[in-house]
């Protein structure tokens, strides 16, 4: 029975680990990413501690107002690890999104990151759709200073529905988020998704998922 119990604590402490196997607490005060180092690992191996520098942990550019002429109609300026080497391990990055007067960031997911939002400036719609079956559509309107969280993993999106333009500062629980942007990916995917599967999948017209490909 003794044993038993010691058997199922291993199991029980086995899996908790594994629940926190990516990004784990760092064990040391820092792991300024080495982007040198040809060495791969989960994030990036840690550059020598002794050799640490204030600009490790610094990024500057977030004023900046993104450029916005695309299709979409937004910008994201990202302060991941990649930006900022003193991220890696830490769990937490940020950007800026500018928005064009009616421009979105488009339906997509962090397949590793919680994101919190909030409005700078400007006007925006928001809004994320919970896992199936029931794809509960969970929208609100924002006015500058204005918070809103977007759960992990869930297709969200923001619209700019002000007359001029918009801005959104957002953290990130992830040094490295990660984007799907749907459409892309769907659309976008390269070598492409057959037709066929695409066309059935969204119940349409081969020659309607044709025309969507060809936009990505
Ligand atoms: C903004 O992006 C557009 C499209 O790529 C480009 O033509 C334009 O020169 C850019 N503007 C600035 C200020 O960089």
């Amino acid at each position: 029975m003794f044993n038993k119990l010691i058997i199922l604590g291993f199991v029980a402490l086995t899996f908790g680990c594994l629940a926190f196997a990516y990004e784990p607490k760092p064990l040391q005060d820092f792991c300024v990413a080495d982007s040198n180092s040809l060495v791969h690992v989960n994030g990036q191996i840690c550059k020598d501690p002794t050799q640490v520098q204030a600009d490790d942990f610094f990024f500057s550019g977030l004023h900046l107002r993104g450029n916005t002429s695309n299709p979409v109609g937004s910008k994201v300026t990202q302060v991941f690890a990649t930006q900022l080497p003193g991220l890696n391990t830490l769990g937490i990055s940020m950007v800026r999104i500018d928005y064009a007067p009616w421009g979105i960031n488009p339906p997509h997911t962090h397949p590793r990151a919680t994101e919190i939002l909030t409005v700078i400036e400007g006007t925006l719609e928001v809004g994320f759709v919970t896992s199936n079956p029931n794809n509960h559509f969970i929208s609100k309107v924002l006015q500058k200073g204005d918070v809103f969280a977007f759960p992990v993993g869930l297709v969200h999106f923001q619209r700019n529905i002000g007359k001029g333009y918009a801005v959104a500062i957002a953290g990130l629980s992830s040094q490295n988020p990660g984007t799907i942007t749907i459409a892309n990916a769907v659309f976008g995917a390269d070598p492409s998704i057959s037709g066929d599967v695409l066309a059935k999948a969204f119940q349409v017209d081969k020659s309607v998922v044709e025309q969507l490909q060809l936009k990505f």
